[in-house]
């Protein structure tokens, strides 16, 4: 039989993975009769099911309801009913909540006291983005928020230090992307897992069969970002939260718009290579890699190519990628001055694109020399913009070039109406989202979180 071993609550436990489907949440509830952990949305949205994970590359809070089991292996996790200290001495952050009237009806608490304890231990202090993935509909979140600025102070107890060793490989998990390439040539149709983010939904929502499956998460060598001449190369297994730490530096644009990326539990499981390879025309990173020119590495067996990132996305949901064939990785320039991104969605934390916009224009002499602008939700893929660039590139960078261009969106673009936007709406935010750009280069202020008077 198909065994997993990971630490639960301090303690080794071992389960049956011969379901590589099943979710945590699930195995808590039904099997372990953990009932602490909340089932909410069941897709990664309302943070009732997060629980603490911890493995060699640290600590991070997940939504167990989307986290399939076979992840689990060689990892400790920790549920709410672990929070609590041996004889059930509360946690800090559990006394905070009592303290601060951080609960009413309580069905939201533990997911909420799992993120605090996470963000405690890591040290955050930033708990406006940490608790963005936990929902509450009755407290009201300065209570909780008091809480977790109460509890900063306090020192981690000793039993939240969790590290587990375990021999053997994980099932379903090739250890390198050498043996994840054999594997796909093997099974071509096969289902590949990174952070589950999406296929977890396909499990949870879509009750769809996955056929054979391998999780991408053993394959270290594909979560490594490495500098090249003139770049940096991104492991297609690279989470999201990894990649926005790195990004502060070369591309804090790119870093910023990842911020608004999902939540915390979902950036600490969501990859890069899977927000490409899932072909959404609504996904964030690929119109910002785009707009900074970059190239997507895909490997088949041992055959490799390579191709501007927007070559890949053919149609709506039809990606350049054959069967047997997965993305390995994708890099970026060193640096693209000027690039900025602007998310669009009806809530700032934790929602999805109704329109993305990137640009990255090159100015030398008061002329724009080059124009990459790449946008999401406005098509059936994430599509630059070549009217409106064409329009700009060789003028004067001034706000009547701006204004002139403006047309040029309808060429480029027929939108759709969907429940996030209308297809007027999304057109004429992508015209603006031009504008804001024109005005943030030239220093004035755009942020939709300041207000100057
Ligand atoms: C609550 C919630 C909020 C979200 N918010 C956002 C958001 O704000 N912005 C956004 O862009 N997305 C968002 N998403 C979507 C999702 O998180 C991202 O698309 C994420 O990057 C997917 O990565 P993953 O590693 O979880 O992919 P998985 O779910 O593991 O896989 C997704 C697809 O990619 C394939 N795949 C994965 N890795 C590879 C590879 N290396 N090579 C080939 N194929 C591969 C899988 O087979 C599958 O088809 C959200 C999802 C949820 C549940
Ligand atoms: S149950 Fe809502 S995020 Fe898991
Ligand atoms: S206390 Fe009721 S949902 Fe948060």
């Amino acid at each position: 039989m198909t065994e997993i071993a990971f630490l639960l609550n301090g303690t080794p436990v071992r389960a049956s993975a011969a379901d590589p489907a099943r979710t945590l949440l699930d195995w808590l509830r039904e099997d372990r009769g953990l009932k602490g952990t909340k089932e909410g949305c069941n897709e990664g949205d309302c943070g009732a099911c997060t629980v603490m994970v911890t493995d060699a590359s640290g600590v991070r809070a997940l939504n167990a309801c989307i986290l399939l089991l076979p992840q689990l292996h060689g990892r400790a996790v920790r549920t709410v009913e672990g929070i609590a200290g041996p004889g059930g001495a509360l946690h800090p952050v559990q006394q905070a909540m009592v303290d601060h009237h951080g609960s009413q009806c309580g069905f939201c608490t533990p997911g909420f006291v799992a993120s605090m304890a996470v963000g405690h231990l890591n040290g955050r202090h930033d708990h406006d983005d940490v608790l963005a993935g936990n929902l509450c509909r009755c407290t009201g979140y300065a209570p909780i928020i008091r809480a977790a600025e109460a509890a900063e102070a306090a020192p981690v107890p000793e039993w939240m230090r969790d590290s587990f060793d375990v021999e053997g490989p994980a099932p379903y998990a090739p250890a390198s992307s050498d043996a994840l390439a054999a594997w796909c040539l093997e099974h071509p149709e096969g289902t590949l897992i990174a952070g589950a983010t999406d296929v977890g939904l396909w499990v949870t929502k879509e009750l769809r069969p996955l056929g054979p499956v391998a999780l991408l998460h053993a394959a270290r060598d594909l979560q490594r970002i490495e500098p090249v001449p003139g770049g940096l190369r991104i492991g297609a297994g690279v989470t999201i939260a990894a990649l926005r730490e790195a990004m502060e530096g070369p591309h804090p644009a790119f870093a910023e718009l990842l911020r608004r990326f999902a939540s915390e539990q979902i950036r600490a499981a969501a990859t890069i290579g899977g927000n490409i390879a899932n072909g959404s025309p609504i996904g964030d990173a690929p119109p910002a890699l785009i707009a900074m020119g970059a190239v997507l590495h895909l490997r088949r067996g041992e055959e490799r190519r390579e191709m501007p990132l927007e070559a890949f996305f053919l149609d709506y949901r039809k990606q350049d990628r054959l069967p047997g064939e997965f993305v390995e990785a994708v890099t970026v320039p060193d640096a693209a001055p000027g690039l900025r991104c602007y998310k669009l969605s009806k809530r700032f934390d934790q929602d999805i694109s109704a329109v993305c916009g990137c640009f990255h224009l090159v100015r030398e002499g008061g002329k724009i020399t080059c124009a990459r602008i790449a946008f999401g939700g406005m098509a059936g893929v994430p599509k630059r913009a070549a009217a409106v660039e064409a329009a700009l590139v060789g003028r004067e960078w001034s706000l009547e070039t701006v204004e002139a261009a403006l047309p040029a969106f309808a060429t480029d673009f027929a939108p759709l109406s969907d429940m996030r936007a209308s297809a007027g709406y999304r057109l004429a935010t992508a015209q603006n989202l031009l504008l804001r750009y024109f005005h943030d280069i030239a220093g004035d202020a755009v942020s939709v979180l300041e207000v100057r008077a």
